[in-house]
């Protein structure tokens, strides 16, 4: 039986700033099978890990990604706001991050955060780094907007994509497939046996965000989603080995 694989949400962002290295290398080390990182372009266009739109929340700056050059959105402590040990943490650029993260025996998932700005051609470019660094066959790429899902889909028909929602819908699978979407994220209320079950009959994975609580792993565990994203890499390993050794 195929085991559920838990990715790392944005790192282990429960004991360190999310989307930073410090994060991502903690969840490297908690036995976490993925990481999740989240991508947005600044203004001259480079890939860089960071979540939201705005540089607000997880930075001592103020405005958005767009309209800061790599240079200047370097300058940005990005740890501080979770706490003063981490001070000395900047934003990762996409080509940083997957340089330190291609030796590595892991799953990614790439978020393509164009549901409030729709870079032009981000999913090209990303598509390219991941093609760079030789990571095209363990990686996801999602997005909560289809159309990144379709362009993704037309670059290249063989790379996984994952259509991510928190939204109920008719046939919510055929939906995504139709759109060019080899896998469904979906907000953990969304999910129910049925839907596995849809998903699975069709040869679609199913994945679930954000997995946090004992009680809600083990229901992903327990109706063989594929994978979970969690903040907390640590004890989600722990949880699904308790799991398994129950053989539930
Ligand atoms: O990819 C799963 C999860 O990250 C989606 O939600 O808001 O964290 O981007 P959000």
């Amino acid at each position: 039986m195929k085991k559920t694989l838990i990715y790392a949400h944005r790192g282990a962002s429960k004991i360190a700033p999310e989307n930073t290295l410090p994060a991502y290398q903690l969840a490297s080390e908690s036995g976490a099978d993925g990481l999740e990182i989240d991508v947005q372009l600044t203004k001259d266009r480079v890939p860089v890990i960071i979540h939201d739109e705005s540089v607000h929340r997880t930075t001592n700056g103020t405005g958005f990604v767009q309209d800061y050059t790599l240079e200047q959105m370097k300058k940005l402590d990005a740890g501080s706001w979770f706490s003063t040990n981490f001070s000395d943490c900047s934003i990762l650029t996409l080509d940083e991050f997957l340089c330190w993260f291609q030796p590595l025996s892991m799953v990614l998932n790439v978020e393509l955060k164009t549901n409030v700005i729709e870079y032009k051609d981000i999913e090209l470019i990303v598509y390219n780094a991941l093609k760079h660094h030789q990571m095209l066959d363990r990686t996801v790429l999602s997005s909560f907007n289809l159309n990144s899902i379709t362009k993704i889909h037309d670059i290249d028909p063989n790379v996984q994509t994952a259509f991510l929602t928190s939204t109920k819908r008719y046939n919510l699978e055929k939906f995504a497939k139709h759109h060019g979407a080899s896998s469904l994220h979906v907000k953990y209320r969304l999910l129910d046996k049925r839907l596995v079950k849809q998903c699975h009959s069709i040869s679609m994975p199913i994945r679930v965000y954000t997995v946090n609580r004992p009680l809600y792993m083990q229901k992903c565990f327990k109706l063989r989603c594929d994978g979970i994203f969690t903040d907390v890499p640590h004890e989600a390993v722990e949880y699904r080995q308790k799991f398994q050794n129950r053989g539930d």
